[in-house]
């Protein structure tokens, strides 16, 4: 078999095998496959896209690249969630302890933050001592005798993404259903998820943005899943406007901490209870998500979820004094509201502006391995469909740069419309597709 002869069949709209998707992506783990090959590969299939079971190779073949773990030692059954990607999409840091303490243990690797998306290692970074590199060994350790892990993503497991993906975001091939579907889900098979909850969002602030969009990955995703005896539920959730109010990395730490107390912002509460229950139900804890939902609900009243994440925090070397007084998180010098220009009603609160706006003050990067700043950040005070008065505070910005402050404030200018005629506020959850 040769490289450029599955490049051109594939550029010509033909499936492929098994064995040839399985010989390109042995080859190119191995380094046999030069990376201009793999960009060619990766733009073929964005233009021509792959059958349901060209994806499924696709994603076994990434899964068996590297180690596979078996977790049942610890865990009868492996639950796992991911997110497709968001602004304010700081669910992992609540969902992961909150579903520990409420019994099913949970050990989630995560990614960190590319371009207007969060990622939450970089969160996480923000407390003082926190290791996201766990080795696999550590991982386990700590996911029997705490019940939860949040660290980064092992180079062993699926370093087939790893390769793949650094490739993907420079050639302009992310946003693909098939390379998208078999991204995720090759990570989850390889982390030994049974059971696992896709959060997938649409939006502006979202790859996917469009509902069509977000159905057809959804779906191919639980396909995948289901065709490899894993139950899967994908919650297509709305990224039109930021989750909650924080978007930045200690701010959304500090969020996230008010929502483990029980306080937090109602949207954020609402979408971390939602993920939670599907997990504790799809992991077999609960028997259907109405007692999943109570189950959650009562981890977070009891302190029980709060007190697991600080744990969590302890066993990972991170400063847990930083965490019960948030304000010692990192802090920013510059801190400017930004009012409202005009009375109304707020018809879009654009995530994907408020997303670059982070960007911009230093919170996010834009190429990969930049360093980034933890203290600077967003906060969103209103959401769509409320009525703001002229010179209300729409955001508060957190910044420790002027220049980036101005940058940050033209992209807050365009991420807000205001009209005179009332709006809707925006469905939280579109769909819920899968094992439901
Ligand atoms: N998240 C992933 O893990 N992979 C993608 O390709 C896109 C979002």
């Amino acid at each position: 078999m040769r490289a450029v002869d599955i490049i051109e069949k594939k550029r010509d709209g033909l499936e492929l095998t098994t064995d040839e998707i399985r010989f390109f992506v042995e080859g190119f783990v191995r380094g046999e496959i030069p990376d201009y090959q793999a960009a060619a590969f990766l733009m073929a299939v964005y233009f021509q896209g792959m059958t349901p079971r060209e994806t499924a190779d696709l994603t076994l073949a990434m899964a068996y690249s590297g180690q596979v773990l078996d977790l049942h030692d610890i865990a009868p059954v492996v639950v796992d969630k991911h997110s497709t990607g968001g602004v304010g999409d700081k669910v992992s840091l609540v969902v992961v302890p909150l579903v520990a303490a409420a019994g099913l243990p949970v050990g989630k690797m995560s990614g960190r933050g590319l371009s207007f998306t969060g990622g939450t290692i970089d969160k996480l970074e923000s407390i003082r001592g926190f290791r996201v590199e766990l080795s696999v060994e550590e991982f386990r350790e700590q996911l029997r005798r705490v019940g939860a892990v949040l660290c980064g993503q092992s180079a062993d497991l699926a370093p087939a993404d790893g390769k793949f993906y650094a490739l993907r975001d420079v050639t302009g091939t992310v946003p693909s259903i098939p390379l998208i579907a078999a991204s995720i889900m090759s990570k989850k098979i390889a982390a030994g998820a049974d059971a696992i909850v896709l959060d997938v969002k649409v939006g502006n602030g979202a790859f996917m943005k469009t509902l069509d969009q977000a159905r057809a990955l959804a779906r191919q995703m639980v396909d995948i899943g289901t065709a490899l005896n894993r139950r899967v539920v994908a919650v297509i959730s709305d990224m039109n406007q930021p989750l909650g109010e924080a978007v930045g990395n200690a701010l959304e730490v500090r969020e996230a901490i008010a929502t483990l107390r029980g306080d937090g912002p109602s949207d954020f509460r609402e979408h971390c209870l939602t993920v939670a229950a599907h997990m504790l139900r799809l992991g077999g804890r609960a028997q259907d998500l109405s007692e999943g939902r109570r189950m959650a609900e009562e981890a977070l009243a009891s302190g029980a979820a709060w007190e697991k994440f600080r744990a969590l925090v302890a066993a990972q070397g991170g400063d847990v004094a930083q965490i019960e007084e948030p304000e010692r998180l990192p802090r920013a010098r510059l801190i400017r509201e930004i009012p409202s220009p005009a009375e109304g009603y707020l018809a879009e609160v654009r995530a994907y502006e408020v997303g670059m706006a982070a960007v911009a003050l230093g919170a996010g990067r834009t190429k990969k391995g930049e360093p980034i700043d933890h203290a600077v950040g967003i906060l969103v005070h209103r959401k769509v469909g409320a009525f703001v008065r002229r010179g209300e505070p729409l955001f508060t910005v957190h910044a420790n740069d002027e220049q980036r402050l101005a940058e940050a404030e033209g992209w807050l200018a365009r991420a807000v419309r205001i009209q005179e005629t009332t709006v809707l506020p925006l469905p939280h959850i579109y769909e819920t597709i899968g094992n439901i």
